[in-house]
């Protein structure tokens, strides 16, 4: 692991001491986009790739944090006004002050991390970070935190010091990731299942469109306010509605001039979203991947034409993929930006890769960046 020397070498060049070293993955998504907060399903895996961090407790009441990859270092107190100025330092404090207010005690410490997660890309990063901190002080301070409420921990740190008022996927799956497989989760109780996921004779890649997924004051609140807003006004009519998970097409159309024209298109795209999951599922049981690739071009055009969280770059990378007779593509994660996640008959794989390559050269002026998916184990101690 050529990143494990590089933190260990930080770590004692900048602290003279040694500390434990974590890791926790980003993710892919195979299908089910912008269900989590609707109470749907997901169906993501941990990659390969992810945040590596060395920690040891310094005795001192704060923390001293170096990012290497930014070359930067930031120093903050434990308490709620210490927030720290630099954004990536945040998400650390942000960890630091959810475990505190669930009664963790958290003391100084001293850290170093680097990751091989693309930022921006939709796989992830900012999870990896929380979970790697989450997990990381959990075990070294012995705070005895379930792993459920760690995944809670990063994600809460998403909507009070961060502002991105994200679902529970991404920091679950960095969580609970396992080799081989994708996991089922049912965001609402909370129950999941591990599918195993090894597509004979496919492969999956992610095409990075190298445009800057932020979701940062971004309109991803925004489309959550919105299908809170139609889960409201179905409710009316149907109490059993809590979430947009609970309504049909038929419900929806019942309140379509209660709703405003956006409103009730971002409905529309998650009531089919959690629709298409559930028959994914179905088809991957059986080994039917032509299934499942048809319901992941679904996915796309719902999310381009009616979520309307794509781009012409990610537009033009799916329209590539069903030119090369790709089985499944779509936009991945938050989207606005970051990666395509391709299913691909092994043997078209180099070819469509390739095409994809030149043409989105020839059109935009940059090479997308290509990963291929390795589905790896969840948040762990190294050393
Ligand atoms: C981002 C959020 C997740 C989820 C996805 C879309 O990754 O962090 O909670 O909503 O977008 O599926």
């Amino acid at each position: 692991m050529k990143n494990l020397e590089i933190v260990r070498s930080t770590f004692k060049a900048k602290f003279e001491a040694e500390g434990s070293v974590y890791f926790s993955p980003g993710r892919i998504n195979l299908i089910g986009e912008h269900t989590d907060y609707n109470g749907g399903f997901v169906l993501p895996g941990a990659v390969d790739k992810g945040m590596l961090a060395e920690i040891k407790p310094n005795g001192l009441a704060k923390i001293r944090a170096f990012s290497i990859d930014l070359n930067e270092s930031a120093e903050f107190g434990l308490n709620e006004e210490d927030l720290p100025a630099a954004s990536w330092a945040r998400y650390i404090f942000g960890v630091v002050r959810e475990i505190s207010k669930r009664g963790g005690k958290v003391e100084g410490f001293d850290t170093v991390f680097t990751g091989d997660v693309p930022l921006g890309a939709g796989m992830s990063s900012s999870a990896a970070l929380e979970s790697t901190y989450a997990f990381a002080l959990n075990d070294m301070f012995g705070l005895g935190i379930e792993k459920f409420e760690q995944a809670k921990i990063g994600q809460a740190t998403e909507h009070n010091y961060v502002g991105v008022k994200c679902g529970i996927m991404d920091q679950f799956a960095s969580i609970f990731g396992k080799a081989g497989h994708l996991i089922k989760l049912d965001c609402r109780s909370l129950e999941y299942e591990y599918v195993p996921f090894d597509p004979k004779g496919y492969k999956l890649v992610l095409l990075d469109s190298v445009v800057k997924h932020e979701l940062v004051g971004s309109p991803y609140n925004r489309r959550r306010e919105s299908c809170e807003r139609a889960a409201a006004t179905i409710r009316k009519n149907h109490p059993q509605v809590e979430f947009l998970r609970d309504a049909t097409l038929d419900m929806l159309k019942e309140v379509k001039f209660e709703l405003n024209d956006e409103d009730y298109m971002r409905a529309e795209y998650v009531i089919e979203e959690v629709q298409r999951l559930l028959d994914a599922c179905e088809a991957l049981k059986k080994g039917d991947y032509e299934t499942v690739g048809k319901k992941m071009f679904g996915t796309h055009y719902g999310m381009s034409k009616l979520y309307e969280v794509s781009c012409e770059e990610l537009d033009f990378l799916n329209d590539i993929a069903k030119e090369c007779g790709v089985t499944g593509s779509r936009v991945m994660g938050g989207g606005f930006g970051g990666c395509t996640i391709n299913l691909v008959k092994e043997e078209l794989h180099d070819a469509f890769i390739e095409k994809a390559t030149k043409d989105f050269m020839d059109k935009f002026g940059v090479s997308p960046k290509v990963y291929d998916v390795v589905i790896g184990d969840g948040s762990r101690k190294i050393c």
